[in-house]
């Protein structure tokens, strides 16, 4: 199904920067590679290790 997660990611707890734009190597975290796309990564502060579905955008 195309609304289903298609892998999902243990991050350890503290801040992480997400990638919004989908171009990064490192999906879903953001490596830099938004550089001229007039996006940014989102901030993610955890407070404890979490699992989360990711899901790339097309
Ligand atoms: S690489 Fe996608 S937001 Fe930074």
């Amino acid at each position: 199904m195309s609304d289903k997660a298609d892998q999902e990611i243990t991050l350890e707890a503290g801040t992480h920067f997400m990638c919004t734009c989908g171009k990064s190597e490192n999906y879903p975290l953001c490596d830099g590679a938004h550089k001229g796309l007039g996006k940014g990564p989102e901030k993610l502060v955890l407070e404890e290790p979490t699992t989360i579905p990711v899901k790339k955008p097309e």
